[in-house]
């Protein structure tokens, strides 16, 4: 999937923003990027979806921004830079008990900040989720380039 403008009603912040979580009212969550040290909480962030996310190689602990509540990692996204011309959005993940609360959306939109920043001029993800990324202004490419992929573990 790559990216066009979001949709500004699902990106509602960007990095170092706090948004106060509906449901829990006097609860706040900040969307920051990630600090040296956290990478452990991450990973037993994404451990918490086996089948959705592979976590062999994650990206640098630079490469992240997490969504924090009450000190605890609750949230995570990276964006990986490949060149000024392509960056993926991976490795998000929202805690069970925070989802439905826009915080996936919103550490998308810190993503996409960043890359506008380093003036990267495309963003992709590889999902099983593309209805949310839609939502978050990403398209699934049938246009003049295609994604392919080769299986190398003998799965057809
Ligand atoms: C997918 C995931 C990241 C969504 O996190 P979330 O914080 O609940 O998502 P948000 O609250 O930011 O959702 C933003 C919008 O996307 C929509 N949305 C959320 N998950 C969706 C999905 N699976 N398909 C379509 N739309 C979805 C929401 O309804 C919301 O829409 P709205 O703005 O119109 O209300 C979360 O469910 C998760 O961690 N899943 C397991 C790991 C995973 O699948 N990661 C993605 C693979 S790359």
């Amino acid at each position: 999937m790559t990216q066009r403008e979001p949709n500004p009603d699902r990106a509602r912040a960007g990095g170092g923003n706090d948004a106060a979580a509906p449901g829990h009212s006097q609860e706040r969550i900040a969307v920051r990027p990630a600090k040296a040290g956290e990478l452990p909480a991450i990973r037993r962030l994404i451990g918490l979806y086996p089948d959705e996310l592979v976590q062999d190689e994650l990206p640098r602990i630079s490469s992240f921004f997490v969504a924090e509540s009450e000190g605890s990692i609750i949230g995570c996204c990276a964006l990986q830079v490949y060149s000024r011309r392509l960056a993926e959005v991976r490795s998000l993940a929202i805690h069970p008990d925070f989802r439905g609360k826009g915080l996936a959306a919103q550490l998308v939109d810190a993503c996409r900040r960043r890359g506008m920043e380093r003036r990267v001029r495309q963003l992709f993800a590889v999902t099983s989720e593309p209805g949310f990324f839609e939502g978050c202004g990403f398209t699934v490419h049938t246009g003049w380039k295609t994604a392919v992929f080769a299986n190398l573990d003998g799965d057809p």
